[in-house]
């Protein structure tokens, strides 16, 4: 055991150090200044307030730029500051639903992740750290901003500089700090997260369909990781566990810097998987984001499988699970911009439908409360109350679960889909890193548009459609379980065949803005339409009521789900 003794170390405030709808996101410059990220830690810490005494946190990141000289600094202020145990991902390496999982088999505090999900890594790239509660899901509004009022008023912080310790290495080390005893606990990567898997899926069932032991031919499927952490959840799932050829799982290697890639599951950023899906002839394909918990799923052919319909049909399917067969299910839940596919499910099958703000934290109460078993967002998120995060990995095996069962191709399950509740038409249009003036302008004047009752009755026409506005606003949510009152969470226009148009402003970009637009348009009988024909006239009355162009300048969106 080593003996070593805490400094205090005398610092000042630094501005911007506000968790945004995940965290605290910026530049990894901008982490490198000295004291930056003491100051942020110190004030996530202190934020615990006495609980933090004796108590247990979790740490990993998704090893990207950085993560590994972070993991070491909250080694050393953790000690410090009366934490008796950190549980570390080996090598700093955690995706964002093991942490999840690790919080709550291990009953910890809490959790700090490093990463900035989606976003490109490196010297140049972003970084990010996210806290993490003891229910296992992203810290609420509240404790949020009790952080960032500690780093306002920061003036020093503790850090006990002598403790090392080797995280490449599973083990645990014991450490006396000023005295107390402070352990570190370095496990594997994976195990936790795995055993948490085999509880929920039939990885028999799942096996029989990739290694065709059922006599069939095999289901060949590529899974794409984007060089970012699942990686290695990834190969032990599939290829160890599941029986896949190793070749199935690419871009396998957690890299600093994503070996370039831009590690975000979507058509734009994951085009190699589309290729390869297209050329490789495989019947399934996935990719998630740098920190494991987004997804995106493709069928023969790259078949794209929008998010949101993804959620209407894992719920429509949830008899595949044994999960859910055991334990029931309680609710479904989206979030606001995310496509109403859902909301068709949940009416037949007679269970709640919640609709909450843009990010996962909004799930975390309904699911602790038992209201909620299975959400999701259109921003490729889906996941359900095994865990307070979305879950990548998790989503592809519910997919490979529902193949496996039905047993019919990706394309055929959602072309039933269709035929059984129409077609939710989804697209988002993202345009990012604009100027920050001028989209809030625009912003605020589609927030005067729904605040004028004119605007409900209002009609809407292009390409020879029209549009009246049945309800018009700037989405507020109350939330049923606290009551909580969340405002400002998007622009919505509603049009009376349940069309909507919604406008946002990311919460989570590291620099300028990015605006959101997203549009869905209902067909109860035309399902095979190309989305572009279905989906085009209300797009041209979004950017025209918005002014969009004049206002961001660009007459393009940087990416098209
Ligand atoms: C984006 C997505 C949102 C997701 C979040 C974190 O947030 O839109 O659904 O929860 O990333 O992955 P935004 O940048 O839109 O605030
Ligand atoms: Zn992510």
């Amino acid at each position: 055991m080593s003996r070593v003794t805490s400094t205090k170390v005398n610092t000042t405030p630094f501005e911007g150090q506000k968790p945004g709808t995940s965290g605290l996101r910026k530049k990894v410059k901008v982490f490198q200044q000295e004291h930056y990220t003491e100051n942020f830690i110190q004030s996530v810490l202190s934020a615990l307030g006495d609980r933090i005494d004796g108590c247990t946190l979790v740490v990993g990141g998704d090893g990207r730029y950085l993560v590994k000289e972070v993991v070491d600094i909250i080694v050393k202020m953790a000690g410090a500051n009366g934490v008796k145990r950190l549980i570390i991902g080996q090598h700093g390496v955690l995706s964002t639903p093991a942490v999840s999982c690790l919080i709550r088999k291990y009953q910890t505090m809490g959790g700090i992740i490093l990463t900035a999900s989606h976003n490109p890594g490196g010297p140049d790239g972003d970084f990010g750290i996210k806290f993490n509660c003891a229910n296992g899901g992203p810290a609420p509004e509240s404790v949020t901003t009790e952080i960032y009022n500690i780093s306002t008023k920061i003036s020093s912080y503790s850090i006990a500089s002598d403790i090392s310790c080797d995280i490449e290495t599973i083990g645990t080390t014991s450490h006396s700090v000023d005295g107390r005893l402070y352990i570190v606990d370095v496990v594997d990567s994976v195990d936790d997260h795995l055993h948490l898997l085999r509880q929920i899926f039939d990885f028999d069932a799942v096996r029989r369909l990739l290694t065709g032991s059922d006599g069939n031919e095999p289901l060949r499927i590529r899974i794409d990781c984007l060089n970012g952490v699942t990686g290695p959840y990834a190969r032990r799932v599939f290829c160890d566990e599941l029986g896949a050829p190793h070749e199935s799982v690419v871009h396998s290697q957690p890299l600093p810097d994503f070996g370039g890639i831009h590690p975000d599951p979507n058509l734009t950023y994951a085009k190699s998987l589309v290729d390869a899906v297209k050329q490789g002839g495989q019947g399934f394909g996935s990719a998630f984001d740098g920190d494991g918990d987004r997804n995106m799923i493709l069928g023969e052919g790259a078949f794209f499988v929008n998010p949101s319909d993804s959620l209407a049909v894992i719920a429509n399917n949830l008899d595949c699970i044994p999960y859910f067969k055991r334990l029931g299910v309680r609710g479904l839940a989206r979030s606001m911009p995310t496509g109403c596919a859902l909301d068709r499910v949940a009416a037949a099958k007679k269970l709640d439908l919640f609709e909450v703000p843009t990010g996962w934290k909004f799930f975390g109460n309904l699911m602790d409360a038992g209201r909620l078993s299975l959400c999701g967002e259109e921003s490729f998120g889906t996941g359900s109350n095994h865990i307070r995060e979305k879950d990548g990995i998790w989503a592809a095996l519910a997919w490979l679960s529902i193949i496996a069962q039905r047993q019919q191709s990706v394309q055929q399950i959602l072309e039933a889909h269709w035929d059984e509740y129409g077609r939710n038409f989804f697209t988002r249009y993202d345009y990012e890193n604009c100027e920050s003036g001028p989209c809030e302008k625009m912003y605020s004047e589609l927030d005067q548009l729904v605040s004028d009752s004119s605007t409900v009755g209002r009609e809407f026409s292009s390409g020879g459609k029209s549009y009246t506005v049945a309800k018009a606003d700037n989405f507020c949510y109350t939330d049923p379980v606290d009551q909580s009152v969340t405002k400002n969470q998007g622009i919505r226009l509603i049009f009376s065949d349940g069309s909507r148009v919604v406008f946002r402003l990311s919460g989570t970009g590291s620099s300028g803005a990015t605006v959101r637009l997203y549009v869905e348009s209902y067909e109860r009988e035309n399902t095979k339409v190309d989305p572009q024909v279905a989906l085009g006239p209300l797009l041209d009355i979004a950017l025209t009521v918005s002014k969009l162009r004049e206002h961001t300048g660009r007459q393009e969106p940087t990416v098209i789900t």
